[in-house]
């Protein structure tokens, strides 16, 4: 089988990882890939935006299974594309992909089929009636961004003065560009978080094993919103009656309300969810695997992923095959200084090589390449340490063991990934 990974992230390396596991595997290529995927896998350099360039290769080429990563190809239509040419591809259409890049598009979704989520408290599209708004509203408020915005689109807003500086900034001065000319205000909503990921058809389904990511920047749950500086992933997180009720209350509704709204979903579903005193309710729908929490799924996967993923995208999807190991993993990403805000690349990364004596430990690449023979750091997030282990502490350990032997120049990583310190929560920043 021949293979095409769209994406060049952490999660794309955990695929092709997990991907070349399989002796069924003869060729991986993915594009653009990076500086440690690069060693396991052909890269090309093809943006994963880019539709109609990977749908040039993927023609001259034909890979029996194309694996989307991010988002911006399937909001882009690249499902679409691949299947009207017989190009077998995992990921959902471009009119599905919307439940992740119209946040507007998925309330009303949530809304309409009664799924629970945060209550609404309005649409706006310009800045003179959506600051208006904010003074009946109480605080905390969550304030989001209609478009896709790379993890910056939403804000908790404490106080109206921060509320009207996010609406200020998306939509008097474009900072989100087009992504910012609608804004949505919605109910701050307290609890646990929780990524429960699943994988469709449309019709049968498997959740992957429940993670949840540490998504402020500094360790004790500070600082500032990224895309994720670690995750881990525990059975517990899930005891069978909480799934009960996702199953009864989120993911049976979400599957009769896409096929109800005509759109058949086949890919991967990543439901963010805030355990309510409540109960669970959707806080986001991602049209994909997250990212890091890939990185600890893949690391506890046991089964062929190659061939669950080939049947999905040839439609003969068999949900029960999947199989993961117990126990725990966990994926500490090392960043660039500075991340999430500006930071610099082109820092030289030692110790990657020395790592094999550390057990169950494998060293994801996201923002990587390779310069030479030298591997250096080309964005924000710059390696993912993942490790599988018998238990969660066994995991963490592990893996700050192999943390401590890699070095770049100014390498930020939190501390606390794994363990209750750092899953406090704190209201705003
Ligand atoms: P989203 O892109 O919608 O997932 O939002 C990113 C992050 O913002 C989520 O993972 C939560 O940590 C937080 N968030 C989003 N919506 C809410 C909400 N209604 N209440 C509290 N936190 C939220
Ligand atoms: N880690 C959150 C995400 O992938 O969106």
């Amino acid at each position: 089988m021949k293979v095409l990974v769209i994406g060049g992230g952490g999660r794309e390396h955990a695929l092709v990882w997990k991907l070349r596991e399989s002796p069924r595997v003869e060729k991986i290529w993915c594009a653009p890939g990076n500086g440690g995927i690069a060693a396991e896998a052909e890269c090309v350099s093809i943006d994963a935006g880019d539709v109609p360039g990977l749908l040039a290769f993927a023609e001259k080429n034909r890979p029996d299974l194309t694996v989307v990563g991010p988002e911006l190809p399937l909001v882009n239509g690249v499902a679409d594309a691949f299947r009207a040419r017989n190009l077998p591809i995992v990921g959902p259409s471009q009119i599905a992909a919307q439940l992740e890049g119209s946040k507007i598009f998925s309330k009303e979704f949530l809304l309409r089929h009664k799924i629970p989520t945060a209550k609404l408290f309005g649409v706006f599209e310009n800045p003179e009636e959506a600051t208006a708004a904010l003074k009946d509203l109480q605080y905390p408020l969550v304030i989001k961004a209609d478009g896709l915005c790379a993890g910056k689109g939403v804000v908790l807003a404490t106080n109206e003065d921060e509320a009207r500086a996010f609406i200020d900034s998306a939509m008097r001065n474009n900072e989100l560009g087009l992504a910012g000319r609608k804004l949505m205000l919605e109910e701050t909503l307290a609890g646990d978080e929780l990524s429960f990921i699943i994988v469709t058809d449309g019709e049968k389904y498997a959740s992957l094993v429940p993670t949840r990511d540490h998504k402020r920047a500094f360790d004790g749950n500070r600082g500032p919103n990224t895309g994720g500086m670690g995750a881990y992933s525990l059975d517990e997180l899930l005891p069978n009656s909480l799934r009960e009720t996702i199953t009864r209350t989120v993911v049976e509704p979400t599957l009769h309300g896409l096929a109800a709204d005509g759109i058949r979903y086949q890919g991967f579903l990543y439901i963010g969810l805030m355990i309510t005193s409540e109960g669970p309710k959707v806080l986001e729908f991602n049209c994909r695997l997250g990212d890091p929490e890939t990185q600890a799924i893949m690391a506890r996967l046991d089964c062929d992923l190659s061939e669950i993923l080939h049947d999905l995208s040839v439609r003969r999807f068999d949900p029960t095959k999947f199989r993961w190991m117990s126990g725990a993993s966990v994926c500490i990403v090392l960043a660039s200084e500075g991340y999430p805000g500006k930071y610099s690349t082109g820092k030289p990364i030692s110790g990657l090589t020395n790592l094999t004596a550390n057990t169950g430990v494998k060293v994801l690449h996201a923002g990587t390449k390779l310069i030479g023979d030298v591997i250096a750091t080309s964005g924000g997030r710059v390696l993912g340490v993942t490790s599988a282990a018998p238990t969660l502490d066994e995991a963490v350990a592990n893996a700050y063991a192999a943390v401590n032997s890699i070095k770049f120049d100014g390498m930020q990583f939190r501390r606390d990934i794994g363990t209750q310190a750092g899953l406090a929560h704190t209201a705003g920043n």
